[in-house]
């Protein structure tokens, strides 16, 4: 059996085979959506370590793919928690390899790098508008791009490839990816709020950051230079000495109680017993079931 990787043996293909037997550096760090249409489209992703300046794909790491799969043509890369990654240094290895970058900023919206926001560097971009989003119209979201003609065509299979005919003319596989206009009128709504909402989120970083000063964690990063998130989840890591025993299954997890140490679980325990609401960070693609056989460069 060839195990090199999740495309190698038989997904189903519900694309157009765009990246048929192609494959694609993605962020590792990051929730499924954003490597699962890659594999729709019959590509094997490639998973891209994750630095610890803005925790997103890390440059090193990146290049030290390119040197392995120097044919790869398409890098995608999520703004993790509304930190913008290392987009310069990002994008000066994706040009050198005449590759193009795809972002995915559906935890970024309004956050920027350089004064400029994320969803705008890439060839093709998304922003997402999910119930927990800066931003939300409760699902959906919206591709980005300056080229035109994707735009139609992306506009066409949106809307289950309508030919421009007075009658159903389909000369090409469509999908029902369009936005409902009920969405689009929440959407609408809400986006002048956006700036509020960061605020928002930025007090409840802060808050967060004040109240944990003292303890064994660290946060999300928010600092580096160059950037301005958009605050969109505060997240915690704990310092490894102040971890108590725990182990993790597939869907199961146990630990030991220690005095003076924590782990995870015990936390979102704590949080959940007071009725609010607390969720283990992304756990990183190499590491999911579905994708555990595909390369992981560090
Ligand atoms: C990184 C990332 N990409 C994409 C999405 C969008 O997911 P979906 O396609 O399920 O709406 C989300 C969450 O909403 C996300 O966090």
């Amino acid at each position: 059996m060839k195990l090199a990787g999740i495309a190698a043996y038989g997904m189903p293909k519900v694309g157009h085979g765009a990246l048929e037997g192609k494959k694609v550096f993605c962020s590792d760090m990051t929730f499924d959506a954003t490597v699962n249409p890659v594999v729709y489209e019959g590509g094997e992703p490639i998973f891209i370590d994750t630095e610890y300046e803005a925790w997103n794909m890390d440059p090193v790491a990146l290049e030290k793919a390119f040197e392995l799969y120097p044919d790869v043509k398409v890098v995608v890369i999520a703004h993790l928690y509304g930190t913008p990654g290392k987009i310069d240094e990002l994008n000066a290895i994706i040009k050198k390899h005449d590759a193009i970058l795809v972002e995915d900023a559906a935890e970024s919206m309004g956050a920027t790098y350089k004064g400029v926001q994320t969803g705008t560097f890439g060839k093709y971009n998304t922003v997402f508008f999910n119930g927990n989003k800066i931003i939300t119209g409760s699902s959906g979201g919206c591709f980005l791009t300056d080229d035109e003609e994707a735009a139609n065509k992306v506009r066409k299979w949106s809307t289950q490839a309508g030919e421009n005919a007075d009658w159903y003319q389909h000369e090409e596989l469509g999908y029902n990816y369009r936005m409902s206009n009920v969405i689009a009128g929440v959407v609408r709504g809400k986006f002048s709020y956006l700036n509020e909402h960061i605020a928002q989120k930025k007090a409840i970083y802060g808050g967060y950051k004040e109240g944990f000063k003292g303890l064994p964690v660290s946060m999300n990063p928010i600092d580096y230079e160059n950037c301005e998130p958009n605050y969109w989840l505060s997240c915690l890591i704990i310092d490894k000495d102040a971890m108590c025993k725990q182990v993790r299954g597939e869907q199961d997890v146990c630990y030991i109680k220690e005095e003076g140490e924590t782990c995870p679980t015990e936390i979102l325990e704590a949080i959940a017993s007071i009725n609010a609401e607390g969720r283990p960070i992304w756990k990183p693609m190499h590491m999911q079931p579905i994708y555990r056989l595909n390369p992981f460069i560090t």
